[in-house]
């Protein structure tokens, strides 16, 4: 996730490009860069750290001449940051810089075949791919610029919003989207492109909402549009009314609410780039098959929900993979002397890689003879520089307290490492996996399914927002979703909240049921679906209200049971949580903002806990 503006007009280019980047603060960042042209030449600036470097560096942008640029404030997806992997790209000849936000999916492929054509790379990044092939078939311009992106676009797969500016044709810019946002921004005398609004509210509120597929080439009289076949578009011209801080938020009132509703998205970035050929195919992964197939363990370790994601993990990894999976709170497995040693395998689970228990037991399972892997958002982070191996979760940055899309790309990622290592161990086999995968490449469309239904949650928050206790209940994978659902509640509204495994009912929390007592009954694990409804007629039948929630398939079995029932499509049993956890965030989201709770920072809490 990065962050992209681009200017062609009368103005210095450099001063309105910094300006629109720092507008770009709020998704965090770790290195930025401009290209602008001017003097006859491509200059390029780029800097690791945040934007005042470069802006120091550029003395605010005086020091770069020229009336069209494009900058880049960068979030680590493929190679760490540094100055060599921050945008913009620039190809060979020096005549094509190139800001990207998304992924190149194929760009393994694509660079072999460029250096087999002789093209040298210089950063590990999927961007520069672009630049280069367009580079390639610009041919020194024996091509139109146009032309040549159109070409790069054919080769291409993955999301990309894309700007482009060549050094031959510095009277426009290129700007191209799919599946990454990009909107273009008309001024007078002057034309925009952007990843997000804020960047260019300063500067007009006439924007273009580019849509997938399609091409704009800008200058500063305006912007032609083109569809994926390169026939020219007519697009329409919106207003935005939107105040900075609503734009920052993507005009939803606070970032918790606009992560969840990022999720599919985020689920997308996650899982597609992975799935080859029915396989799982994680890129440069450096732990062998022998390896693998010769663990006799794994641990999982993590804190808060990324412990809570853990849990998942030990139900769906044992299953997979038939040796014991333990999920341990990083704060306890610190001090517990754990049994570990070369057979043990040690995943820990961190959305920021910087807190401070997970490290320390990375680091103690590490000094007692495991390998770790580490499951992380932050590139270059330091649990994801001190793990052996690391999986990214290519969330994107994450600004609410309470955590939604990192714990859902986590998920995704551990199922995926455990699909990976099951097919390596041979305790999976080939045709099953295929099945999963399918399942997976669809969840991020039936999770928008999920979201769409939310306002059946807000009403079901609307009647239950004052309860001054709730409890989770669940067996299974549904136990350890109670847990993320229960957390979530407490720590945004303030509700005191538990979550139990539903079997545990009898053994003591049946006692805390009175009249009009709340009891979130999960039930979509399909084999233990009717014990669930059991237990809810046992909390039904002592005055409990019930707000179940099942797949659609199970919906009878429940209404007749529970008070009011929410359902999720159905999918591989596996695959579920992934999207039961959507309405369980969405009404934790709605009953904390019907008390009237600071949902984005709720109190005594950190986005990241780096002490212990
Ligand atoms: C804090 C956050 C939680 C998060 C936990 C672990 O408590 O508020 O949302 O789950 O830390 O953080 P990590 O960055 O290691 O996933």
């Amino acid at each position: 996730m990065c962050g992209i503006v681009g200017y062609i007009g009368e103005e210095q280019a450099a001063p309105i490009l910094l300006e629109g980047l720092s507008r770009l603060e709020y998704r965090g960042y770790d290195s930025a860069g401009v290209a602008v042209y001017g003097g006859g030449a491509m200059q390029v600036r780029k800097a690791k750290g945040r934007l005042s470097v470069l802006d120091g560096l550029l003395d605010h942008g005086k020091a770069l001449e020229g009336v069209v640029g494009v900058g880049h404030t960068r979030w680590a997806t493929h190679g760490a940051p540094s100055d060599v992997n921050s945008h913009p790209q620039v190809s060979r000849s020096g005549k094509i810089a190139v800001v990207h936000n998304g992924i190149i999916e194929n760009y393994v492929q694509l660079r072999s075949f460029l250096q087999e054509q002789g093209v040298s790379f210089v950063s590990e990044t999927d961007t520069e791919v672009v630049a280069q092939l367009v580079d390639y078939f610009y041919e020194d311009g024996r091509v139109d610029i146009l032309e040549a992106v159109g070409r790069c676009l054919r080769r291409i797969e993955g999301a990309y919003a894309l700007g482009i500016l060549c050094a031959d044709a510095s009277d426009r810019l290129i700007a191209v989207r799919k599946d990454s946002p990009l909107i273009l921004g008309l001024g007078e005398g002057c034309t925009f492109l952007a990843s997000d609004v804020t960047a260019i509210l300063r500067h007009t509120r006439e924007v273009i909402y580019l849509d997938d597929g399609e091409t704009a080439v800008l200058t500063r009289e305006g912007a032609r549009c083109y569809d994926h076949l390169m026939r020219p578009v007519e697009k329409a011209v919106s207003h935005v009314d939107w105040e900075t801080d609503a734009a920052e938020k993507g005009g939803y009132e606070h970032f918790m609410f606009k992560e969840i509703m990022e999720q599919p998205e985020a689920l997308r970035r996650a899982i597609l780039p992975r799935l080859r050929g029915g396989e799982v195919v994680l890129e440069g992964f450096g732990l062998s098959d022998a390896y693998l197939r010769s663990l006799k363990k794994l641990y999982i370790v993590a804190c808060g929900s990324s412990y809570h994601v853990g849990m998942v993990g030990k139900y769906n990894l044992e299953r997979l993979l038939r040796i014991p999976v333990e999920a341990a709170l990083a704060s306890e497995f610190r001090y517990m002397d754990p049994i570990l040693d070369e057979g043990t395998l040690v995943v820990v689970i961190s959305q920021s890689g910087e807190t401070l228990d997970t490290m320390a037991a990375l680091r103690e399972a590490k000094r007692l003879g495991a390998r770790v892997l580490s499951i992380v958002n932050v590139v270059g982070s330091s649990i994801a520089r001190e793990s052996d191996e690391v999986l990214y979760t290519w969330a994107g940055p994450e600004i609410a307290v309470a955590t939604t899309k990192a714990y859902s790309t986590q998920l995704a990622v551990l199922d995926l490492l455990g699909l990976y290592i099951a097919r390596r161990r041979g305790s999976l086999d080939a045709g099953t996996c295929r099945e999963v995968l399918e399942e997976m490449a669809r969840l991020p469309e039936k999770l928008e399914q999920v979201l769409s239904r939310r306002d059946d949650i807000q009403y079901l928050a609307s009647q239950h927002f004052s309860h001054s206790s709730v409890f989770y209940m669940g067996r299974n994978v549904d136990y350890a979703l109670g847990l993320e659902g229960s957390l979530k509640l407490k720590e945004i509204s303030y509700i005191h909240s538990e979550a139990y495994a539903a079997g545990e009912l009898k053994h003591g929390t049946i006692s805390l049921i009175e009249p009009g007592t709340l009891v979130v009954a999960l039930g979509t694990y399909p084999p233990l679906t009717g014990k669930t409804v059991s237990n809810i007629q046992e909390v039904r039948s002592r005055g409990g209200q019930v707000l179940a929630v099942t797949t659609e398939s199970h919906r009878e079995d429940f209404s007749h049971a529970a008070g009011a029932v929410i359902t999720v499509p159905d999918t591989h049993p596996m695959l579920l949580p992934s999207l039961t956890v959507a309405p369980l965030q969405l009404f934790a989201y709605y009953v904390a903002l019907m008390r009237g709770c600071d949902v984005d920072k709720p109190r005594n809490l950190a986005k990241s806990v780096t002490v212990e």
